[in-house]
């Protein structure tokens, strides 16, 4: 009774939850198929006694967590982690990723870059040719803002992107607070031609925390099918 779309995101969590061995420490990712992830691992927890901990990436996950009895702890507690199983809303072949689209982009990149592993689940819809056509979140400060955007704008221009809309992102008129309390910029760039050089220069905005371009992050990916077939990468 699952949508096909679902279905996917639902085998691709269910196919990466088995990797998950006991004892481990685990980064939790955001979105809704990282809640199909969190949803096997509560029945593992509950079914098998599975014993784990996790550090989930943003509040989201971290309820959901708690509501099916996994152990939460913070990146602190946890001090490093075996393997981050996340969602993504781009990945190309080269495993490099767009992230953020649920906002929590600056956790799960710190989760994900403390962890001996990171594996990506996706529907098929995730992958791409070339990343870009799903809008970039980049994270700054709130002070200042504007003037962040202007900086980011330029960038833009400097490094030849063709698309250069630069979006403030908002949710019911307000500007939308991450889990640091800090804005989402949204950059519509069409194609993203080198990935690392962007990321890179972005990050040397004064402003900007964090961009959600993953590169050379990703060790796996498991994509899942609208028909129940699973591939993995
Ligand atoms: C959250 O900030 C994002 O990085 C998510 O991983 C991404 O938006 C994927 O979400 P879905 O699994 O809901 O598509």
């Amino acid at each position: 009774d699952l949508s096909p779309v679902e279905k996917a995101k639902f085998v691709a969590a269910k196919q990466a939850s088995r990797m998950i061995e006991d004892g481990m420490r685990v980064g939790l990712g955001t979105g809704s198929t990282a809640e199909w992830l969190v949803r096997c691992i509560g029945e593992m927890v509950r079914d098998e006694g599975l014993a784990i901990r996790a550090v989930p990436t943003s509040r989201r996950t971290a309820d959901l967590a708690r509501e099916l009895g996994i152990e939460v702890v913070t990146l602190e507690e946890a001090g490093w982690l075996d393997l981050t199983i996340d969602g993504a809303d781009e990945v190309d072949g080269a495993l490099n990723l767009i992230k953020g689209g649920g906002a929590a982009l600056l956790h799960e990149k710190i989760v994900a870059t403390a962890s001996d592993r990171m594996v990506v689940i996706a529907d098929a819809t995730k992958r791409v040719e070339t990343l870009g056509a799903f809008p970039l979140p980049v994270e700054i400060i709130p002070f200042g803002w504007q003037a962040t955007k202007v900086l980011v704008e330029e960038t833009l221009v400097g490094l030849d992107v063709l698309g250069r809309e630069v979006e403030l992102r908002m949710k019911d008129g307000e500007a939308v607070r991450t889990d640091e309390g800090n804005h989402i910029l949204d950059l519509h760039l069409n194609r993203i031609g080198n990935a690392r050089q962007l990321g890179l220069a972005l990050n040397q905005i004064a402003g900007v925390v964090e961009n959600g371009l993953f590169v050379d992050i990703c060790d796996a990916l498991v994509i899942g099918h609208g028909d129940g077939r699973v591939e993995s990468y």
